[in-house]
C-alpha cells in the first residue's frame, strides 16, 4: 500500500465500515460498476453547490457532477424548488403533466432534428428505445456502432466497451469513416442503425474529425439505416446539442442526464414522422410503456435545468475547462511526469501518458490514474476513477483557482508516489 492509499484509508474509516455492510447485501458492495474503484468506494452525505461531503465529514469540490448529469451542481435552488413543488402534488402521475409539456417543448425548441419526444427514465433506456425503434422501422437486426462507444447498459449496445463485435452488433473505429461506410456497403441490408456519440465519452472524450458525423450519417441513410446521436453526455456542450457544433442531424437524438436536473430520466426525440411509431392512435404502433416514463418531478427538475444552460453559462465553463486543463499540463509538467489531456466544452479526460490514446478504455496508465484519483480525493476533489471531469455552471473563477492548487499537490503526490 502507497501513502496515497494510506492517507485515503485513514480519512475514510465510516465509508469502510459501510463498504462492509453494503457487501453483506450487494455485489462488491455496489451498484454501478463504472462508479467502483479500489479500495473501496466513498459513501456520500450530502452535496450543495460545487461541493459533496461524505460520511466522514470531508469536503469534495465535485468535479463530476455525478457524470455529468449535474450541469448546475447539487442542490440547485432553483431546482430544489421546482422539486419541492412538483413533489408535494404527488411524485408519479398515471396520466401527463405540464411539466412533461415544458420540457419536452424545450428540447424541442433548441435541438434541431427533435420535432418530437418520447420519454423513459434512463440514456440506457433510450438506447434500448431507439434500437427498437430502428428495428422496427427498418426490419433489420443489426446495430453498427463504435469501438469502445458507450450508449448505456443494454446488451446490444454494451457490447462497444468489450471492442469486439456482439451477436446483433457491428464496431468499426470511431473517426474511420471509410470503415463505417465499408460496412454500411457490404451489410447494408442487414444493419438497421447506426448509434454513434458525437465526442466519445467513456472511451476518453475524443472529438470526431471534420466531416466524420456527416459521412457515417450519409453512408447510413444510403444503405436505408437510421443514424442515432447519443446526446445523454453531450447536450451540455451548446444549447442545440453536439449536432449543432459538427452540423449534423441526426434521425434519432438519445437525451439523458441534465435533461432529468439530477434525477433519472432518457429521453429519444425525432422528425414528426419517424417518432409517430410511438402515436398511439395509429395502428400498429410501437408498445412502449414505463411507470415513471415522463415522471413529473423529473421533467420539473429538467426544465429548469435545461433552461438555465444558456449559452453564456456553457461559454464561461468551456473557458473555465481550458483553463483547468493547461493548469494541470504545467503542474504534470513541473512534477515531470508523462500527461495529456483531451478537453472538450466543459468535459475533459485526463492521462499520465505523453500523448492521448486512441480512442478506448483500455487504460496503459492505470496505475498513475488510480493514484491521481485517490490522491485527488485525499486532496479534497472529487472526479471519476477514469480521469473524467466535467465541470458545472456553480464553480467561480476563485473557486477554479482553489481546484489548480489541489489537483497540483495531487498530481505532486503521484509523483512522489513511482510506480
Ligand atoms: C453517451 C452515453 N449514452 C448513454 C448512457 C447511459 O445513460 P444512463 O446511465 O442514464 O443509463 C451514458 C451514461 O453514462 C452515456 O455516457
Amino acid at each position: 500500500m502507497n501513502s496515497i492509499e494510506e492517507r485515503y484509508r485513514a480519512a475514510s474509516a465510516r465509508s469502510a465500515e459501510l463498504g462492509k455492510q453494503a457487501e453483506r447485501v450487494m455485489p462488491g458492495g455496489d451498484t454501478r460498476t463504472t462508479a467502483f474503484y479500489r479500495p473501496y468506494p466513498l459513501t456520500l452525505a450530502r452535496g450543495e453547490g460545487p461541493f459533496l461531503w461524505d460520511v466522514d465529514g470531508n469536503r469534495y469540490i465535485d468535479l463530476l457532477g455525478n457524470y455529468t448529469s449535474l450541469v448546475h451542481g447539487n442542490a440547485y435552488p432553483p431546482i430544489v424548488e421546482a422539486v419541492n413543488k412538483a413533489a408535494a402534488n404527488g411524485t408519479a402521475w398515471p396520466a401527463r403533466s405540464e411539466a412533461q409539456i415544458e420540457l419536452a417543448t424545450l428540447l424541442c425548441e433548441r435541438i434541431a432534428s427533435v420535432e418530437r419526444v418520447r420519454f423513459c427514465n434512463s440514456g440506457t433506456e433510450a438506447g434500448m428505445l431507439a434500437a427498437h425503434l430502428a428495428r422496427r422501422l427498418t426490419g433489420r437486426k443489426l446495430i453498427l456502432m463504435a469501438r469502445y462507444g458507450y450508449h448505456g447498459s443494454y446488451e446490444d449496445l454494451e457490447v462497444g466497451l468489450a471492442g469486439q463485435d456482439g451477436e446483433r452488433t457491428m464496431l468499426a473505429d470511431f473517426g474511420d469513416a471509410t470503415a463505417f461506410e465499408a460496412l454500411l456497403s457490404e451489410r447494408g441490408s442487414e444493419i438497421a442503425a447506426v448509434f454513434l456519440e458525437p465526442v466519445l465519452g467513456s472511451a476518453g472524450v475524443v472529438e470526431p474529425q471534420a466531416g466524420f458525423l456527416g459521412r457515417v450519417a450519409e453512408a447510413a441513410h444510403r444503405a436505408g439505416a437510421l443514424f442515432v446521436l447519443d446526446e445523454v453526455i453531450t447536450l451540455r456542450l451548446d444549447e442545440g446539442g453536439a449536432q449543432k457544433i459538427y452540423d449534423v442531424r441526426p434521425d434519432l437524438t438519445m437525451m439523458g442526464k441534465i435533461i432529468g436536473g439530477g434525477f433519472p430520466v432518457g429521453a429519444i426525440g425525432g422528425s414528426e414522422e419517424v417518432m409517430s411509431s410511438f402515436d398511439p392512435r395509429n395502428r400498429g404502433s410501437i408498445w412502449h410503456s414505463g411507470t415513471f416514463n415522463g415522471n413529473p418531478v423529473s421533467c420539473a427538475a429538467g426544465a429548469v435545468s435545461v433552461r438555465e444552460l444558456t449559452s453564456d453559462r456553457i461559454a464561461t465553463m468551456n473557458q473555465q475547462a481550458e483553463r483547468l486543463a493547461d493548469e494541470l499540463t504545467r503542474a504534470a509538467r513541473h512534477a515531470e511526469l508523462p500527461f495529456s489531456v483531451r478537453q472538450v466544452g466543459s468535459l475533459m479526460n485526463i492521462f499520465f501518458l505523453k500523448e492521448p490514446p486512441a480512442a478506448t478504455i483500455v487504460r496503459e496508465d492505470g496505475r498513475a490514474i488510480a493514484n491521481f484519483h485517490l490522491a485527488a480525493l485525499n486532496h479534497g476533489l472529487f472526479v471519476a476513477p477514469r480521469g473524467l471531469i466535467a465541470l458545472s455552471t456553480v464553480i467561480s473563477d476563485e473557486l477554479l483557482n482553489e481546484i489548480i492548487g489541489r489537483a497540483t499537490e495531487a498530481i505532486a503526490d503521484v509523483a512522489s508516489a513511482g510506480d
